[in-house]
């Protein structure tokens, strides 16, 4: 299971608050074209990936060390819905943890809206994940005692964003996942569905590049699963880039690309099936 804590390897990225990772509105825009099969490195259509990784190797330090991820290479162009599904164990939690620079990979390339973050100190990929990154965790991570409201504008709270401007943006994300109507609700007083929503607002409020959310309906129940997936295939449908960890074959059947990860590598990719190689 993910922590959306620093992670004990030798390379940390850099010690991550809640806070940080928490925070952030993915562009409403156009819906790109995804081209299944690009070579990894060349831009579609001129625009970088959203996320790409390149050849990237995570080893855990131990006698003997564990390799989570086996040369893994990847491209998630903006405006896609992808799952990516493994049983435990797989990598899953790792990778998420290297897509979103929560931790460095031993070797290889992880590229966010086109900045190679290899080449970026600790401070400066701290900047990237807070700018380009919405998180979304299966915990919530919801501040207790805070209304909905403010748990989404503090997500802003780092980005210099003046208060007034927090709250109208806060107020707009929370409408855009259907709970304009909790905006003062204490977070302890909301469902888990509804929680889960807060949290997926506090994720897009600062207008990521992409939202990697790890196994966002594992605290639910299968209503509320439902009405999640739906609120992701949404907010999809708006040009949101979305990332879904998940163990759960029905869910990630249900989004338009798999990628199936097993022992560490990428067992298949349904993007890139039917490919001329
Ligand atoms: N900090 C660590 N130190 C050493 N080994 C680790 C560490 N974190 C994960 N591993 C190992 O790396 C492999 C991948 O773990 P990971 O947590 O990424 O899997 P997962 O697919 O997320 O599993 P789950 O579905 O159970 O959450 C596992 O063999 C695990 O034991
Ligand atoms: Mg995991």
């Amino acid at each position: 299971m993910t922590t959306p804590t620093t992670t004990t390897t030798t390379t940390p990225a850099t010690t991550t608050t809640t806070a940080e990772m928490t925070s952030h509105l993915p562009a409403v825009g156009a819906r790109p074209t995804v081209t299944p099969g690009t070579t990894p490195g060349v831009a579609a259509g001129g625009r970088p990936a959203a996320l790409e990784l390149r050849n990237v190797v995570k080893e855990y330090p131990g006698h003997p060390p564990v390799r989570a991820l086996d040369d893994v290479s990847v491209r998630i162009d903006h405006g896609e819905l992808v799952a990516v599904v493994g049983p435990s164990g797989s990598g899953k939690s790792t990778l998420l943890n290297v897509m979103g620079t929560l931790d460095r990979p031993t070797n290889g390339v992880v590229s966010i809206d086109g900045a190679d973050t290899s080449t970026l100190s600790d401070r400066r990929v701290a900047g990237v994940r807070a700018r380009r990154i919405g998180f979304v965790f299966q915990q919530f991570f919801l501040l207790p005692g805070m209304t909905a409201l403010d748990n989404v504008a503090n997500g802003l709270l780092y980005q210099g964003v003046p208060p007034r401007d927090r709250r109208e943006r806060s107020v707009v994300a929370l409408q855009r996942v259907g709970l304009g109507h909790r905006l003062r609700h204490d977070s302890n007083h909301l469902s888990g569905g509804e929680r889960q929503r807060v949290a997926i607002a506090r994720a897009l409020v600062h207008e990521p590049a992409f939202v990697l959310a790890d196994e966002p309906t594992g605290n639910l129940d299968s209503k509320s699963t439902a009405a999640v997936m739906d609120l992701i295939g949404g907010l999809h449908d708006e040009g949101t880039t979305i990332v879904v960890i998940t163990h759960d074959t029905a869910i990630a059947a249900s989004l338009p690309r798999q990628v199936a990860v097993f022992d560490g590598r990428i067992e298949s990719d349904s993007a890139l099936e039917g490919a001329t190689s």
